[in-house]
C-alpha cells in the first residue's frame, strides 16, 4: 500500500426534505451573502430553486444568482461569476445542480478568493491555489461525484480543452443529497451518471498496485450496488431506494476512498475529455465510448487483475485461463453499457469516423500537446493514446 492523506472534510446531509437544512449549513459554514448558482432550467422548472429562495429568506441570508451553467462548463461563465461574486462581496457559493454547476461554482469560489489572479492558471498549474472560499452542494444527479470531490474540471473554448483542477480547496464544506430532486432526470443522464459512477471507480481499481485489500474490496462491492441499482433505475428513475444507492456510491466513488493507497489510473477520463472538448459530447457518454477500446489494448499488461474483477464484480469467470476470464469481463462491462442504452464507440457516440488528422490532433492534445502521458495501468504515450483513439 503506498502512503496516502485521507481528509474528507465534507458534511453530508442525506435523504428525502434534507434540503431544507440549506441555510443552517451556510450559516453554520460561515456564509452570510450567497451567490446561488445553477444550470439551463431543470431546478428553476422542478421548484427546487424557489424553495432555496425562500429558506435563504427566512433565514435573513442575502443572496444573488448565477444560472445558464451547461454541461461541459466554461470557464468564461465561471469568470463572469467571479465578478459577480466580488461585486457582491460573496462569502458563500451554493451550487445547485450537477457536477457542471458545481464545477462553476468551485471556480468561481477560487477567483472570488483571489482576485487578480485569472481562474484559468489554477487550472493550468501556473498559480497554486492556496486559498478558496466555502461551497456548498444541493445536489440533483448522481453522477460526477463533484458534491465531495477534490478536483474541478472546466472547458476553455477559446482553446478547446478541457482540463481537471486537483486541489483539497475543491472539496465542498457541505452536500446535500435527497434522492428525490433526482426524479426530474431525464432517463440518457441517468445512465450518463451510472457510467461515470462506474468509471469513477474502475479508473481507481485497474491500476498497478495489488496489495489493497481495503481498498479493492470497498471498490468491488460498490461497483456491484452500482450495476445492479442501475439497471434498476434505468427502469423507473423514480425508484427512491435505487435512486439513494446511486447517490450514495456517486460520492463514495469520487471522494477518494476506493483508491487510498495506490496512483489510479485516469486514462478512460482523459481520452474522454478530450472528445467532450472537440465534441461537446456528455462525459459519461465520452467514457463508455472509449473504456473498451482502452481495456481491450491494456489488458494483457495483467490480465489477473482483469479476471478478478470479472469474478468479483460479474460473477463471471470462463473457467478458463485469466486471460479468458478477462476477455469476458469486458464483454460484461461493454453488454451492461448496451443495456443502459449508452455509446460502445464513436459512431454509436454520433461523432462518425474520424480521419487520421482528427484523431492524430485527438492524441496530441490528449498529451497536453505533447507534455504528458497518461495512465499507469499502462502508460500511454502519444503513440499509444493514438492507437487507442483507432
Ligand atoms: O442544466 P440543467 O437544466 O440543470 O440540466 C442538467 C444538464 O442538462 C440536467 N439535470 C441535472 N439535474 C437534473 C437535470 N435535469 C432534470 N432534473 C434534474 N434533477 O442534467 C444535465 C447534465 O448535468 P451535469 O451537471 O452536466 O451532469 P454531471 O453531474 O454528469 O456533470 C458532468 C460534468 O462534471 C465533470 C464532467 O467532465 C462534466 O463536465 N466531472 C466533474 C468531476 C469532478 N468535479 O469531480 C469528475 C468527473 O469525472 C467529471 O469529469
Ligand atoms: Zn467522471
Amino acid at each position: 500500500m503506498r502512503n496516502f492523506t485521507y481528509y474528507v472534510p465534507t458534511e453530508v446531509e442525506f435523504g428525502k426534505d434534507t434540503e431544507h437544512k440549506v441555510a443552517d449549513l451556510i450559516q453554520k459554514h460561515g456564509g452570510h451573502r450567497v451567490l446561488v448558482v445553477y444550470g439551463g432550467g431543470s431546478a428553476q422548472k422542478s421548484g427546487l430553486l424557489d424553495r432555496i429562495y425562500k429558506r435563504l429568506e427566512d433565514a435573513g441570508l442575502e443572496y444573488q444568482s448565477l444560472g445558464g451553467v451547461k454541461p461541459n462548463p466554461t470557464v468564461d461563465l465561471a469568470r463572469k461569476g467571479v465578478e459577480q461574486a466580488i461585486a457582491m462581496k460573496a462569502d458563500f457559493i451554493l451550487a445547485v445542480g450537477g457536477g457542471s454547476v458545481i464545477d462553476t461554482a468551485k471556480g468561481i469560489a477560487h477567483g472570488n478568493a483571489n482576485p487578480g489572479t485569472d481562474i484559468w492558471d489554477f487550472w493550468t498549474g501556473t498559480t497554486n491555489l492556496r486559498q478558496s472560499t466555502p461551497v456548498g452542494v444541493v445536489l440533483t444527479i448522481p453522477a460526477a461525484g463533484s458534491e465531495t470531490s477534490a478536483s474541478a474540471v472546466l472547458t476553455n473554448t477559446e482553446i478547446g480543452q478541457k482540463r481537471g483542477l486537483s486541489s483539497e480547496f475543491n472539496r465542498p464544506v457541505f452536500a446535500i443529497l435527497n434522492p428525490e430532486l433526482t426524479f426530474t432526470l431525464p432517463l440518457y443522464q441517468v445512465a450518463c451518471g451510472i457510467t461515470d459512477i462506474l468509471m469513477h471507480t474502475l479508473d481507481r481499481y485497474f491500476v498497478p498496485e495489488e496489495d489493497n485489500e481495503t481498498s479493492d474490496a470497498l471498490a468491488e462491492a460498490l461497483l456491484r450496488t452500482v450495476i445492479r441499482n442501475g439497471t434498476i433505475a434505468i427502469k423507473n428513475p423514480q425508484d427512491y431506494q435505487a435512486m439513494s444507492e446511486l447517490m450514495w456510491c456517486g460520492s463514495l466513488s469520487h471522494n477518494s476512498i476506493t483508491g487510498l493507497g495506490s496512483r489510479g489510473d485516469w486514462a478512460v477520463h482523459q481520452l474522454g475529455h478530450e472528445l467532450s472538448a472537440k465534441f461537446d459530447v456528455a462525459h459519461g457518454a465520452s467514457l463508455s465510448a472509449m473504456w473498451k477500446f482502452w481495456a481491450l489494448y491494456v489488458y494483457q499488461v495483467n490480465p489477473r487483475r482483469f479476471a478478478r474483477y470479472a469474478r468479483n464484480v460479474w460473477a463471471v469467470d470462463a473457467g478458463r485461463d485469466d486471460e479468458q476470464t478477462a476477455l469476458a469481463s469486458i464483454e460484461a462491462t461493454v453488454a451492461y453499457f448496451k443495456s443502459l442504452g449508452m455509446p460502445t464507440n464513436f459512431k454509436e457516440l454520433g461523432i462518425g469516423t474520424l480521419g487520421d488528422a482528427e484523431l492524430d490532433e485527438l492524441a496530441y492534445r490528449c498529451t497536453y500537446f505533447g507534455a504528458r502521458t497518461i495512465g499507469n495501468f499502462m502508460v500511454l504515450d502519444q503513440k499509444k493514446i493514438r492507437d487507442i483513439y483507432s
